[in-house]
């Protein structure tokens, strides 16, 4: 076990692999929620654009913008001190080309406080990975199921099941490594690859539906609460029932109102 880390790094991660110590990410998208996993010692805390779809309700992650991205993460970066804050570049703001994934890249790390950025896809994107990382800011990968990418792919299966997928998804690892990416997730695809990827490169892998075999896992605050109730992958533990605790308290509370036992004497002026 690596001791009290006073700050977590993208060194510290690469320690964790090297030690096989597994990393734990989550997403957070405020100021309060973020303290909270803070203050429970989350190694690396993603303000995903899954924001799009938990804070936003959008069907996709597509709609989200940078100023948006920008104001969830200055909220999380307020409320973290230990852990690492990675925030993804939304869609449209780096595919276009290598100077606008590096003005965006900025834009997060200026104005939010953020320490690193994540990007979707692989040899495609390499120049803007490239760029970026030459400005001196960190940058984690994503390969496999890439939502920004569900228009191409059409369907949220399970990536990489045949060999030609695999091969280049392996291939688009070894690339992001070469390039200086800090670490890599790996989204929805079969465990055996996952672990052939992490085996593969030296960088840490972290799977939300890859299997065991991988350096940590994240996955999306939301939905391993149990605020969310539609989504159900097979990857997905959920650790609490947060919807139906929070209906039940707003119930209460409404009873109290409309039965005018709330406020009682103690709780007036
Ligand atoms: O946006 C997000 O929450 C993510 C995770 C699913 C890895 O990219």
């Amino acid at each position: 076990m690596l001791g009290k880390i006073s700050k977590v790094t993208t060194h510290v991660l690469n320690e964790m692999k090297l030690k096989n110590e597994k990393i734990a990410m989550l997403t957070a998208y405020d100021y309060s929620i973020a303290s909270l996993l803070d203050d429970a010692n989350i190694d690396v805390v993603l303000v995903g654009d899954s924001a799009s779809n938990v804070m936003a309700g959008h069907k996709t992650t597509l709609p989200i913008t940078l100023n948006e991205m920008i104001y969830h993460a200055s909220s999380v970066v307020r409320g973290v001190k230990r852990a690492l804050v990675v925030v993804d570049l939304p869609f449209g703001t780096y595919q276009g080309n290598s100077k606008e994934a590096l003005l965006s890249a900025i834009r997060i790390m200026k104005e939010s406080g953020a320490d690193a950025v994540k990007l979707e896809g692989g040899k495609e994107i390499i120049e803007s990975v490239d760029r970026i990382l030459t400005a001196g800011i960190p940058v984690m990968g994503h390969l496999g199921l890439t939502p920004q990418s569900i228009h191409k792919f059409g369907t949220y299966v399970v990536r990489a099941t045949e060999k030609e997928e695999a091969d280049k998804l392996i291939e688009d690892a070894k690339i992001l490594e070469k390039a200086g990416c800090f670490a890599i997730v790996l989204e929805k695809i079969p465990a055996a690859l996952g672990t052939e990827v992490a085996n593969t490169v030296k960088i840490p892998v972290i799977g939300i539906g890859a299997g065991n075999g991988v350096d940590g896992q994240v996955l999306v605050l939301h939905d391993m609460l149990g605020i969310t109730q539609k989504f159900s992958p097979r990857f997905l533990r959920r650790y609490n029932n947060l919807a139906e605790q929070i209906k039940f308290s707003v119930s209460a509370y409404i009873n109290d109102v409309k039965s005018g036992s709330f406020p009682n004497e103690r709780e007036q002026y």
